[in-house]
């Protein structure tokens, strides 16, 4: 018999999407595609206006229509109970007040109604007869003096977002220094996943069943669970598929608790199903900023300062902050005076919310556009102006980091991209056909947080094993990504292992936001499934009938669904014939909750990454053509190339999007939005993109977890805007301080 002496390592392999099959055949089912017999139908009515009262709502006519089972309004609602909205225990309302709860307006798209009906027709038909009478207010729409004072807000998620470090103002006003002041704007983005939200709700008795597209099974569970006032085992939520997601189905969101109320008033299961244009005010969007950046430098390039103000809003009932100081200039460069400060305004749009790199996105654009500035102010190559001002510690607490491999990434990012061949002045460089050619840089970051998660896995008698986890997929790959973890630490080929998970009732998942998921679960799956081994080998040793009889317990390894002697490999059984002879079906793991020990208050754990660009601008009509981009990411250990390589292009796309098209704009007299459907909200497709090519640095992060790997669905986004404004200033001479960049701003 021979055995296999170098085991097979599924962690690292490039293997294709476990799901992938059932994405493509259509066999992966989402939130709205449930079919539940009996299901009725829920349409919104939104509010046409953006401040105000409603004085009155006459559905009279709309609850004789065909088919209407309810119509519900603030005047007949349930009253809910407010949630705790604990962020590490439950879920996390992202708006302080639930739907229907009063007749205030506090933005255009606010639900005033849900019409529900036994079709989806006689609802929408029935929506279209209610009737409803404002008393008109006067709205704010703009980040101005017109939104009245802004508050300054202290924390955001327990961090501080007003820091102040040595005297700014002093080392601005110091004579001998080079500098910048400038201020960049990014307009709304709106999410705008494949799939739009969706809930499916239905009640037995007081316990409550839900298909929700969520990030957070739950959270979900458990804020629905306290509004409805239940044991948080009575309500289950379920999502095996999400189809993109990017944090708009992070918190909880309207239209899930009206789903449930709806479901109860009229005993059957209702869907209700969020419309591409309403996913514009229904479930969040990147809010608004404008930043002002003003840095001063040596003249060999050393950073005496730098201030960052950054203004924000948000909705009247919204919380959520978008820290772009915080997230950019406080992670990236060794200064001495740093002041970054945050000012958030109220105005009457929709509720904004966590969008991919939520602070990171616009807080880089605006850093890495004004460090170019910088270096053309210098005379300086933007890399060694970034070399010049490395930081080797947290710029803010001076912790150390638990891994930064930056300087690799400027290294490799450079020769992959060719950037020695770059001439540095603007409107240098040309096509054949008479292009101007732009090269720009920027740097890309992210943090790599881990936060509390557990998993379970059960080894069976047939070799196979089932290993599970309330997390998520958005389509990122995380199916794949725990398949192999499993496969490895069970040792075990990836054909033989099932992963399961969007499931409420499987073991605690945090939030799939942060992008936390892989560096969280990835831990519990192992610990689960050294729980298993250990009853195994107990098992296997203990037996006189076993090979293994005798042996000692860390002798012993587990590899293709054997295990065997470390050292005399002739010594070896089969898993399957182990669990036979003990007479069991199956062997379970738990891993019990796995928190990051002591680890995590030692070090700064952030991901970094280099970003280069090529674009070619035809001079008489500047359209902005992105022809090449090199990325280069340190994000720790890398656990599938291939899923991580198309969640680099999936942010770098997204990013091309905001920095030439995104734009949510909306209508001065009504504060609705106008760029309602992907015609007139573009986002970046194929025919925008050339040629993306993502590397990684792969080395293991030693503190992060076991296998050294931070998270990556973020990182590939930050800095993208930069990288093309900075190349779009290389080809042209024009700096736009204003995104996204259209061709009449070129002009
Ligand atoms: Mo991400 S925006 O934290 O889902």
């Amino acid at each position: 018999m021979s055995v296999t002496a170098v085991a097979f390592s599924p962690v690292g392999q490039p293997i294709n999407r476990v799901d992938g099959r059932l994405k493509v055949t259509g066999g992966a089912r989402y939130a709205a595609e449930f079919y539940q017999p009996n299901l009725a139908h829920a349409v919104l009515v939104q509010s046409t206006i953006a401040k105000g009262r409603i004085k009155n709502i006459d559905s009279a006519t709309a609850e004789k229509a065909p088919g209407v089972l309810a119509v519900i309004t603030h005047a007949n609602a349930t009253k809910l109970k407010q949630p705790k909205n604990d962020f590490m225990d439950g879920g996390v309302m992202q708006e302080d007040r639930f739907p229907l709860e009063t007749d205030e307006i506090a933005y255009a798209g606010q639900h005033v109604a849900v019409v529900v009906a036994d079709s989806f027709e006689s609802a929408v038909h029935a929506a279209s007869l209610v009737r409803v009478e404002y008393e008109n207010k006067k709205h704010v729409l703009t980040l101005d003096e017109s939104a009245g004072e802004p508050t300054r807000p202290e924390e955001f998620f327990h961090e501080p977002i007003q820091i102040h470090k040595g005297d700014v103002t002093a080392a601005l006003a110091a004579a001998d220094v080079i500098k910048i002041e400038a201020t960049y704007a990014t307009p709304t983005e709106t999410h705008n996943p494949m799939e739009p939200s969706a809930t499916i709700a239905m009640w037995e008795g007081d316990r409550l069943s839900v298909y929700d597209a969520t990030q957070w099974v739950q959270g979900t569970q458990a804020t629905l669970a306290e509004a409805f006032d239940l044991p948080r085992e009575n309500v289950r939520v379920i999502c095996p598929f999400v189809g993109g997601a990017f944090g708009c189905k992070g918190f909880q969101w309207p239209h899930t608790f009206l789903a449930a109320m709806a479901s109860r008033q009229v005993g059957r299961p209702v869907k209700l199903a969020i419309s591409r244009p309403q996913m514009f005010t229904s479930c969040g969007h990147r809010p608004v900023t404008v930043q002002n950046l003003s840095l001063a430098a040596n003249k060999d390039g050393k950073l005496r300062a730098i201030r960052h103000r950054t203004q924000i809003v948000t909705s009247p009932v919204g919380t959520h902050i978008e820290a772009c100081g915080l997230a950019s200039t406080g992670k990236l460069y060794a200064c001495p005076n740093i002041d970054i400060e945050h000012a958030l305004y109220e105005v009457n749009i929709a509720t904004p919310t966590p969008m991919r790199a939520p602070g990171e996105t616009p807080g880089t654009y605006a850093l890495e556009s004004t460090m170019d500035e910088l270096a053309y102010a210098l005379k300086m190559d933007p890399i060694e102006l970034r070399l010049a001002n490395y930081a080797d510690a947290h710029p803010i607490n001076g912790k150390p980091w638990s891994s930064k491999q930056l300087k690799e990434c400027y290294r490799r990012g450079a020769e992959k991209f060719g950037w020695a061949q770059r001439k540095a002045e603007p409107r240098s460089m040309r096509d054949k056909d008479g292009s101007l050619i732009g090269w720009g840089m920027a740097t890309a970051t992210y943090p790599g947080y881990r936060f509390v998660g557990a998993a379970k896995a059960r080894l069976m008698a047939n070799g196979c094993a089932v290993v599970s986890s309330a997390a998520h997929d958005l389509g990122t790959g995380a199916y794949t990504v725990f398949t192999q973890v499993a496969a490895e630490a069970l040792g075990l080929p990836v054909e033989k292992i099932t992963f399961e998970l969007g499931d409420s009732s499987l073991p605690k998942a945090p939030v799939a936001g942060g992008s936390n998921t892989t560096a969280t679960i990835s831990e519990a799956i192992l610990r689960a499934a050294d729980v298993v081994k250990k009853k195994l080998i107990v098992l296997a040793t203990a037996d006189k009938k076993s090979p293994l009889f005798g042996q000692k317990v860390d002798d012993l390894i587990a590899a293709d669904g054997r295990l065997s002697s470390k050292g005399d490999p002739s010594k070896s059984e089969k898993f399957a014939d182990i669990l036979a002879r003990a007479g069991q079906d199956a062997i379970e793991g738990e891993s019990g909750l796995t928190k990051q020990g002591e680890e995590a208050a030692k070090f700064a754990f952030q991901s970094f990454g280099a970003h280069f660009c090529e674009v070619k601008i035809d001079p008489l009509l500047p359209r902005v053509r992105v022809t090449r981009f090199v990325s280069v990411i340190d994000n720790g250990r890398v656990l599938n190339p291939k899923t991580s390589r198309s969640q680099i292009m999936g942010g770098v796309i997204m990013g091309i999007g905001m920095a030439l098209m995104e734009e949510t704009i909306y209508d001065p007299q009504t504060g609705r939005p106008v760029t309602q459907n992907l015609a007139d909200y573009h986002v970046c497709v194929n025919a925008d993109v050339a040629d993306i090519t993502p590397f990684f640095i792969d080395l293991p992060d030693p503190h992060i977890n076991s296998l050294g790997a931070r998270g990556i669905g973020e990182i590939g986004i930050t800095g993208v805007a930069a990288a093309i404004a900075n190349a779009v200033f290389h080809a042209t001479g024009k700096r736009v301080r204003d995104l996204p960049i259209t061709p009449d701003k070129l002009i």
